[in-house]
């Protein structure tokens, strides 16, 4: 398989779910730390107050990448390590300009996202992401962090999936911070997408590189008005005012019982359309939508509920409905055709933004065998037929610039904390201990190929 010249290999991880280190050298708690500390919200009361301890590890964590032969690392900035009660923290910042400086040294390109959901707690205190206020902090944020690191961050992202943190954080609650209405869930959309603009704009003026925000994009299913209502509160709301087309009629119509969107100011939506020069993609698995007859019991297969209120705003209506397996540890039906529609449908809908995936990969129950290896065969073929899927994106004409592994290595899951694996490299927690999996040996084989070999 055919993939361009210049098309990035890479690994993904995130600040929360990796490094650890939660009080050291100044850094102040995230919603995170409060939420995983709450009784009965994250599985088996994890914490990532060491997670991989990754903050310690860096250095041997780049080194494997080095040997994986990836050409990009994303990895995500702890918004409380480098901006304590908002004021820069030289030793924070020392840590991700270190960072930085080892993947350049080892030709690694740095892909950094400053908001992968740990909000500092100070602000939620403040009234998180429903205040308008967290958006123009975000925007402090990003402008100190990208005059710190400035020229040397190949891809900055603003913002990791938008859609988890209003909509799981502040309507479904399965997220940090836990909170549980629909109408908080929309200002805090709105504030998020404000922060990106703020941010994305002033990353322009104080850094180079790429810039672009990374989305969760809904690939559904089914019926044609349930898809439609689906897609404008969980894709569209994100996407049509980052791309320059403001909020959808639709959304605005589907939610006028909630809310009149006075929340949106004027000149917000043309702060949010600052121009992107990459769109990135997560996918994982297609979501199956239609009209719940009000009757029947209601299937709620959507991956994000776990007992809990929707997360998807207006749609109570709707039924989630259940996919045909295989599945992933997760119960996400494992299903690599979901990849290629979605990547040709914002090529055709969305034409001139390039694209690029910022996440694709699957948990399974791994475990080191008496030989020391991890045979994850099943891992191997999701990875393949995934990225088989982005090649035959790019065979019928969308541009897409490079694939990341979802992730390194195991790591924090947020809700279901160390029970499910991601990675590509096995961690045992209580030693730390790194043991790359068969799908770790096989990607880097693959990227040796530029995927001649997939
Ligand atoms: C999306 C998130 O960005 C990441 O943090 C998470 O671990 C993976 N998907 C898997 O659920």
């Amino acid at each position: 398989m055919g993939f361009p010249d210049g098309f990035l290999w890479g690994t993904a991880t995130a600040s929360y779910q990796i490094e650890g280190a939660a009080a050291e050298d100044g850094r102040a708690p995230s919603i995170w730390d409060t939420f995983s500390r709450t009784p009965g919200k994250v599985l088996n009361g994890d914490t990532g107050d060491v997670a991989t301890d990754h903050y310690h590890r860096w250095r041997e964590d780049v080194a494997a990448m080095a040997r994986l032969g990836v050409g990009a690392y994303r990895f995500s900035i702890s918004w409380s390590r480098v901006m304590p009660g908002g004021e820069p923290n030289a030793k924070g910042i020392g840590f991700y300009s270190r960072l930085v400086d080892e993947l350049l040294d080892h030709g690694i390109a740095p892909v950094a996202t400053l908001y992968h959901w740990d909000l500092p707690q100070e602000l939620e205190d403040a009234g998180g992401w429903p205040a308008r206020d967290t958006a123009l902090r975000f925007h402090d944020y990003a402008e100190m962090i990208g005059a710190a690191l400035g020229d040397r961050v190949h891809t900055w992202t603003t913002l990791n999936e938008p859609w988890c943190s209003a909509f799981l954080g502040y309507a479904s609650g399965v997220h940090a911070p836990g909170r549980t209405d629909p109408v908080d869930a929309l200002k805090a959309a709105h504030h998020l997408n404000l922060a990106h603009g703020l941010a994305n704009s002033a990353l322009r003026r104080v850094a180079s590189g790429r810039h672009s925000v990374t989305l969760n994009l809904h690939h559904l299913r089914g019926e044609d008005e349930a898809v439609r209502r689906v897609d404008a509160v969980s894709n569209r709301v994100f996407l049509d005012p980052m791309l320059g087309r403001g909020y959808p009629g639709d959304l605005l119509a589907d939610t006028a019982g909630l809310t009149d969107w006075s929340f949106v100011r004027d000149g917000d939506e043309a702060t949010i359309a600052a121009p992107l020069d990459v769109l990135g993609v997560n996918y994982y698995s297609p979501t199956l939508v239609r009209t719940w007859d009000g009757t029947s019991p209601r299937e709620h297969a959507d991956g994000h509920r776990r007992g809990a209120a929707t997360p998807f705003v207006g749609c109570e209506e709707i039924e989630f409905a259940g996919q045909p397996g295989p599945y992933t540890a997760m119960g996400w039906p494992i299903d690599a055709t979901g990849m290629t529609e979605l990547l040709l449908r914002l090529h055709r809908e969305y034409p001139g933004t390039p694209l690029m995936v910022t996440e694709n990969g699957a948990a399974f129950d791994d475990e080191v065998d008496a030989e020391g290896a991890v045979r994850d065969a099943r891992r191997v073929a999701y990875l393949r037929d995934h990225i088989a899927a982005v090649g035959r994106a790019i065979d019928e004409g969308a541009d897409v610039r490079g694939y990341f592994a979802w992730s390194l290595l195991d790591n924090f899951e947020w809700a279901y904390g160390y029970a499910k694996r991601f990675g590509l490299i096995h961690v045992d927690y209580p030693t730390g201990e790194r043991t790359w999996k068969d799908s770790a040996f096989w990607y880097r084989d693959a990227i040796a190929s530029h995927g001649a070999t997939i």
